[in-house]
């Protein structure tokens, strides 16, 4: 098939199945041009909570398929590919979470949306980049707060509130690699750039950057900045609605250590393709399933998530 095929197919099997697909920042240029949204996390927890289709196709990785079902119980929730996992969410497994959890008594938990539908049940509010520091302000100062399980956007938050949370050891495959030199020598090459990075960045990026925040926020600030150059440090795949949103301007990727490649991508992300898409609407299949008993307790979290958000008209 070629690919106009796969494109034409997935239309008509979307109208005949009354399906929504679903897209983050991060996912191929070809699976964003033909989603129907395309958005952060955040937003795409909002989408699936309010949609009115029977199927949800997301494309994106595991945790985000699973915020859509735990949100949406009575629709199907597909991902093109089920191994598209996500190495925060695998740095912290339910158990050790639980036994963290344990050791640390009288703390509030909050969990990155870069988690398992178990560490949500074990979870008090889940936040996502573009509210974390909302939620985290909803709270009382003297508040004893866990956070995790991302160690950089923890201490970030930290570093904007004022609070001293404690922070559970996990980093991001792809945020953690970005070459300080080579961002240095792309900064001299284009001194009029301004560094972009997402939360999760380490901090010596983070103090660097002209800008942090949320995929959506750094797309956001592009747009509405008068300067034509940005040096942007998360993955790379956000690149594509930049350039398409503002095609007089200049987005350069951050590259990584270790790697000849210019910019940096999430392996797992990528794992999906516009093949495995059409083939997933076509045969219904890999589907979401999440054990209601932990669903129940996963969507309180969350739901305290969008409330916020939607007070702070996020
Ligand atoms: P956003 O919520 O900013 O889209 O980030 C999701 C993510 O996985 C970042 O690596
Ligand atoms: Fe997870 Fe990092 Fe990939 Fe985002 S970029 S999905 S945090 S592994």
């Amino acid at each position: 098939m070629t690919k106009a095929e796969i494109i034409q197919n997935i239309a008509l099997l979307k109208k005949e199945k009354n399906a929504i697909i679903l897209a983050h920042y991060y996912q191929e240029s070809d699976i964003q041009d033909i989603a129907d949204f395309v958005g952060d996390s955040l937003a795409l927890a909002q989408w699936a909570a309010k949609t009115t289709a029977d199927i949800i196709v997301l494309c994106g990785v595991h945790f985000m398929g699973e915020t859509a079902k735990i949100l949406s119980p009575e629709k199907r929730v597909f991902i093109p590919d089920l191994m598209a996992g996500c190495s925060l969410a695998e740095s912290c497994p339910a158990d050790e979470f639980e036994k963290f959890v344990h050791d640390h008594p009288g703390h509030t938990v909050i969990s990155y949306v870069n988690t398992t539908a178990a560490v949500k049940a074990l979870t008090d509010i889940v936040v996502t980049s573009t509210n974390a520091k909302q939620v985290v302000e909803s709270l009382p100062a003297d508040e004893k707060i866990i956070f995790g399980p991302d160690k950089n956007l923890g201490d970030y938050i930290n570093k904007l509130t004022g609070r001293n949370m404690l922070l559970w050891d996990g980093v991001c495959h792809v945020h953690a690699q970005f070459s300080l030199e080579k961002i240095m020598d792309l900064k001299k090459e284009h001194p009029e750039a301004l560094l972009l990075a997402h939360p999760e960045c380490p901090k010596y990026l983070l103090e660097m950057a002209d800008h942090v925040g949320s995929t959506s926020s750094i797309l956001k600030f592009a747009t509405l900045s008068d300067k034509k150059q940005f040096i942007v440090a998360t993955e790379a795949g956000i690149l594509h609605q930049m350039q398409k949103e503002n095609p007089e301007k200049e987005f350069i990727p951050a590259p990584p250590e270790d790697s000849t490649c210019a910019c940096n991508e999430c392996f797992y992300m990528k794992m999906n393709t516009l093949e495995k898409l059409y083939l997933s609407l076509k045969n219904e299949t890999p589907e979401i399933f999440i054990e209601e008993r932990i669903r129940l307790k996963a969507v309180k979290p969350i739901e305290r998530m969008l409330e916020i958000s939607a007070r702070h008209g996020l």
